[in-house]
């Protein structure tokens, strides 16, 4: 695919939604060490849950205080932080947006565990009302502003679902179809690939999806939809700067993604949890590379008029039974196979195109032994802090699930 750098944009105001967050902190203090105001905007949601779970990051996190005053202390470009729902308080989100006028706004607002949003009616209502509305508002909230504000936002893989694509390439979010005609021609027509989401947290993200179209189409807002494929890895090199801007770990059976998951449970000692076969295959980022493409997303904004962009934002793809056999290989932990909480399917293909991001300049950070020790030896660090009791996934996608993880 063509892709076309419009203009670099290297020191454009920034709101960083939901920049308290796993993802959305470590790109905060990197957009500002690469020269953009930056201000987070988060309501702490994610915190709260953590005591809703009765959990906590296997590293220690500081406040957000401590995090900001710590940065400006490393010598960093000072940030501010905004507490605001952006799903709740529309009306303050607009006065920010007025107030600030960003060029850009990063929008990693959203509640983003999948076994979370399965683990009851209360939990599936709160994550479609918080992401959907918060996406919503942003959006709306951009028009009314009448302000010209590129939106980078942070999809996922999920959104075109782990079924078989039949050794099909997925392409960077367009699909171009023939549609028979009565008269026997065909026509061919580049449309968004079709959705096939398997919880209601990638639901939420395919609802995001139809928002963005809308709103590019109707009022001509500009955005980059990045599908993420699952993070990994905790620290950068600048939250590595000092302890207090240290990234969080989760490792918990909600928030836990599965290769952190099994570098943590490695280091404790714990059998690598191997949900079903471990046929399963992802498509996985390190945490440095999520940083990076964010940052190549808002220098290269799209132009006036320009559909939504869609990256794979992914490095590479992994069977889930490979990696688990790959950080047994280098630590001598064991794999226990367990039943699946989730209802998807045992084995699937993924095979993804990620060129816009690779075009742009991004240098894939893949796996390699050194890289997962490193995540290791974090995670034996902190060791201690690991309640055990909160590593089994038993949130169930479906009553038939949730008899089978009981029946053990
Ligand atoms: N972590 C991954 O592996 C991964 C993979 C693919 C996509 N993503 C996407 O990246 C984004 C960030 O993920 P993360 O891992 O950093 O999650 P996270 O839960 O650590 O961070 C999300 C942040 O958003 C905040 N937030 C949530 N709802 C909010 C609201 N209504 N108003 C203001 N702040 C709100 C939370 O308090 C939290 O700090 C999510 O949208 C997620 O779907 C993450």
């Amino acid at each position: 695919m063509e892709h076309r750098s419009v203009q670099q944009e290297t020191d454009v105001k920034v709101l960083v939604l939901g920049g308290d967050g796993f993802c959305g902190w470590p790109c905060a203090v990197n957009l500002a060490e690469a020269g953009h105001d930056v201000v987070i905007v988060d309501n702490l949601s994610r915190r709260k849950i953590d005591i809703e779970l009765g959990v906590e990051s296997l590293t220690p996190i500081s406040t957000i205080g401590d995090r900001l005053r710590a940065w400006e202390e490393c010598g960093g470009r000072a940030m501010h932080f905004v507490d605001l729902d952006i799903a709740a308080e529309y009306d303050l989100l607009l006065d920010l947006l007025r107030t600030e006028q960003p060029g850009a706004v990063v929008h990693f607002a959203e509640q983003r565990a999948a076994p979370y949003s399965m683990k009851s009616s209360r939990h599936k209502r709160y994550t479609v009302d918080n992401n959907v509305n918060g996406t919503h508002n942003l959006l709306c909230a951009i028009v009314e502003s009448g302000l010209d504000i590129h939106i980078v936002h942070l999809g996922t893989m999920g959104v075109y679902g782990y079924g078989s694509h039949r050794g099909a390439t997925i392409p960077e979010g367009y699909l171009t179809v023939e549609v028979p005609q009565p008269d026997g021609t065909r026509f061919r027509e580049n449309i968004l690939h079709p959705t096939d989401p398997g919880s209601v947290y990638h639901m939420t993200k395919t609802l995001d999806q139809l928002l963005f179209y809308y709103y590019n189409k109707n009022d001509g807002i500009r955005i980059t939809d990045l599908h993420q494929g699952i993070v990994w890895g905790t620290n950068t090199a600048l939250t590595d700067r000092d302890p207090r801007l240290c990234n969080r770990f989760d490792y918990d059976g909600d928030y836990g993604t599965v290769l952190n998951r099994f570098l943590m449970q490695a280091a404790i000692g714990y059998p690598l949890t191997v949900h079903g076969t471990g046929g399963q295959t992802r498509a996985f980022i390190h945490i440095r590379d999520s940083v990076r493409c964010v940052e190549l997303a808002i220098a290269n904004p799209p132009g006036a008029g320009d559909k939504v962009r869609i990256f794979n934002q992914m490095t590479e793809s992994h069977r889930v039974h490979d990696l688990a056999d790959k950080v047994a290989a280098i630590t001598g932990a064991t794999v226990a196979l367990l039943p699946n909480p989730r209802k998807e399917a045992i084995e699937n293909d993924l095979i993804v195109d990620n060129r816009c991001l690779l075009d742009l300049g991004l240098q894939p950070t893949t796996l390699s032994d050194g890289l997962l020790t490193e995540v290791v030896d974090v995670a034996r660090r902190w060791a201690d802090r690991c309640d055990r009791r909160r590593i089994p996934c038993i949130s169930a996608w479906t009553a038939t699930q949730a008899r089978a993880l009981a029946a053990g």
